[in-house]
């Protein structure tokens, strides 16, 4: 059984999860409008991700006999300035997340939780990587600056990474 605070904290995260996925889908539209079919690509494959995030906040409720409750997502932000400014709020948003997972974590010990804190020790790691990606991807933009050919480049090596399982693709 899992206590009540801790299943709304959880319940919160799967909000902030599903949020992040649906931002994450408007930047990729917003990038197949541009022709970036690269960027798009990778931005689906990371929309797929935080819908399993939730997904894996959710299932852990469940298996505790806990209650997903779904939240009101807002709406995303669909227009952006350039590239540049697109990845720069995608890493806002993931530092956002990683200060969530941290506050749970330090719930989870305090409250002596040990399911959840195995749990949240995944997604410690995971936003370590979620945010050096998104970083590595806004110092190679900083690179190319307002140069269409090293964009297109860029937005080739971006395309490498597709959405799996048949899920998010066209
Ligand atoms: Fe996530
Ligand atoms: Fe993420």
């Amino acid at each position: 059984m899992i206590k009540q605070h801790i299943e709304e904290e959880i319940n919160n995260q799967i909000q902030e999860e599903f949020q992040s996925a649906y931002t994450y889908l408007a930047m990729s539209a917003w990038f197949e409008d541009k022709n970036l079919s690269g960027f798009a690509s990778w931005l689906k494959a990371q929309w797929q991700e935080e819908i399993e995030h939730a997904m894996k906040f959710y299932n852990h409720l469940i298996q505790r006999d806990g209650r997903p409750i779904l939240q009101d997502i807002k709406k995303p932000k669909v227009q952006f300035d350039s590239p540049r400014k697109a990845f720069e709020l995608a890493l806002e948003q993931e530092q956002h997340i990683t200060k969530c997972i941290h506050k749970m974590y330090k719930l989870a010990r305090d409250e002596d939780d040990y399911p959840l804190e195995s749990l949240l020790l995944w997604f410690i790691d995971e936003q370590v990587e979620e945010e050096e990606m998104v970083k590595d991807i806004i110092d190679k933009l900083n690179l190319v600056g307002e140069d269409g050919s090293g964009l297109y480049m860029l937005d080739r090596d971006m395309g490498e990474r597709q959405a799996q399982n048949g899920k998010g693709t066209e």
